[in-house]
């Protein structure tokens, strides 16, 4: 997959609008992109097709890790898609890493969200912050893709309030001594390494916190049960439990009391892989009413001919692409280093809700099969859930854009 991407795309927002991203079964028509999108798009598009959508509902049904597809996926570069090539990365940008994570997700929503997770929660913060060293052991492959990271934030007793993390670093001369308990961390069971919030100075509040970069396994980790989950179940997630765990004094990610800002800044940059994430299961939601539509008759006539059945296409239709239309814009702002705060949160809490729209009413137009697992339209349902919840609820996301729209004009 490597050099396919010319670093043209100021030239793709002016083609955003008016644009119809109609994606049919096979073939990719994202003609007015770039060629290098189309070829990313068009290699994704036919690996899920053969590979992941074919494994998805065994991987759900199974709870099972999607090891091999992991790995064929890192051996085409999706794995680390906009680190630089330097560090073993494919060297692409934001733009390049949502059409293709939602090419995945619309095969397997578990794959997403494994490769969003060592995309953009793993490696944004390790290859923006960390030092050259860090960068050679942590980022560039030290394994033969089968290494993968998370991002340990949330705990047992703050999600959303994360600046009110109680894990501990206590500074023990050569090197830091973690204490404290990580939940919900996807990943948890298969990475081999993971970024870490933890507290230095108490008093500094979320000012206090750092971010670590801890190895896996390590002496002073347990790991928590495996989560049985509603949807996403081929992804791993667990609790990290720290007791008297020791890390070299070298492996503090930025300065202390910067990991506050390292976690938001990394989750901005992470929404717009959710909301790809969520555009995925989407779409695949809308290729199954819409080809089911086409062939179920009902009262003698196909019941796409049904205007209220044509009704929901066209809403579902329309609420996926509007989505897509934010979450490329929140990309190419990013890509074009333009603040993108309250664009990525929007695309997020868009495409968030649009996949749990699209899939609600991808089992209506089924009727009865929508409601089994013989069709994939329940496990689309399933999957779009978390989509409102990780990285930032639905709530979270309003509380960001408000807060954007309260810089901009003022309280008074
Ligand atoms: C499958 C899965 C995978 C995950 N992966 C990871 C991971 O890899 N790493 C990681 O660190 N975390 C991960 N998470 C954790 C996830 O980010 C949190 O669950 C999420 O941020 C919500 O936190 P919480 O569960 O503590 O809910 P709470 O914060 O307790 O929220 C409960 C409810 O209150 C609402 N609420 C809270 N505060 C406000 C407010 N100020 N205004 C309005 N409403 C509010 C919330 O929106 C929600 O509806 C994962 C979670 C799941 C389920
Ligand atoms: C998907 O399943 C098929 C048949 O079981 C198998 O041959 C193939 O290797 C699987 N693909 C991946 C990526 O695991
Ligand atoms: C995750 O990213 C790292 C760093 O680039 C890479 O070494 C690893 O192979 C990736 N994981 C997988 C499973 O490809
Ligand atoms: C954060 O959660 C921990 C438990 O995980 C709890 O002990 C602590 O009091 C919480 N912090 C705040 C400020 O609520
Ligand atoms: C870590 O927690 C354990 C058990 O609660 C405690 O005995 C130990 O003193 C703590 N260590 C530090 C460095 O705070």
């Amino acid at each position: 997959m490597q050099n396919i991407f010319v670093k043209s795309v100021q030239t793709i927002v002016p083609l955003l609008s008016g644009v119809a991203v109609r994606q049919s079964r096979s073939i990719a028509s994202l003609s007015a992109l770039p060629e290098t999108y189309q070829m990313l798009y068009k290699t994704c598009r036919d690996f899920a097709e053969a590979e992941l959508k074919p494994n998805a509902s065994k991987y759900d049904r199974e709870h099972l890790y999607p090891g091999d597809a992991i790995k064929k996926m890192g051996e085409l570069g999706l794995m680390a898609i906009a680190v630089p090539e330097d560090y073993g990365g494919a060297g692409l940008d934001y733009l390049a890493y949502a059409i293709a994570l939602e090419e995945i997700s619309r095969g397997c929503a578990s794959s997403g969200v494994i490769m969003s997770v060592n995309n953009s929660l793993y490696l944004g913060p390790v290859s923006h912050w960390g030092t050259e060293k860090q960068k050679n052991e942590f980022v560039t492959p030290y394994c033969s893709g089968d290494t993968i990271g998370c991002f340990a934030l949330s705990e047992p007793g703050n999600g959303s309030d994360a600046g009110a993390a109680s894990t501990t670093a206590k500074d023990g001369g050569d090197k830091w001594i973690l204490n404290g308990t990580k939940c919900w961390i996807t990943n948890g069971y298969e990475s081999k390494a993971a970024v870490v919030f933890a507290t230095t100075d108490k008093n500094m509040k979320h000012k206090g916190i750092s971010a670590f970069i801890v190895p896996k396994p390590i002496k002073g980790l347990e790991l928590g049960k495996k989560e049985d989950k509603l949807g996403i179940r081929g992804s791993s997630t667990c609790s990290l439990m720290y007791e008297d765990c020791e890390i070299p004094k070298e492996n503090i990610l930025g300065e202390p009391g910067f990991g506050f800002k390292i976690a938001m800044m990394t989750l901005d940059a992470g929404r717009i892989g959710i909301a790809s994430q969520a555009l995925g299961i989407a779409q695949a939601s809308l290729d199954v009413a819409a080809e089911y539509a086409s062939k179920r008759t009902a009262f003698g006539k196909p019941i796409m001919k049904l205007q209220a059945i044509q009704n929901k296409l066209a809403d579902m239709a329309l609420r996926l692409e509007s989505a897509r239309l934010l979450t490329w814009r929140a990309a190419w702002l990013k890509d074009n280093k333009h603040p993108y705060t309250k664009e990525a949160a929007m695309a997020k809490l868009a495409a968030s809700e649009a996949a749990t729209l699209v899939s609600h009413q991808c089992i209506q137009i089924l009727g009865g099969m929508g409601y089994v697992s013989d069709m994939p339209a329940e496990r689309h349902y399933r999957d779009a859930r978390i989509t409102e919840i990780y990285e930032g609820t639905s709530e979270i996301q309003r509380l960001v854009i408000a807060g954007q729209l309260i810089k901009e004009y003022g309280l008074n």
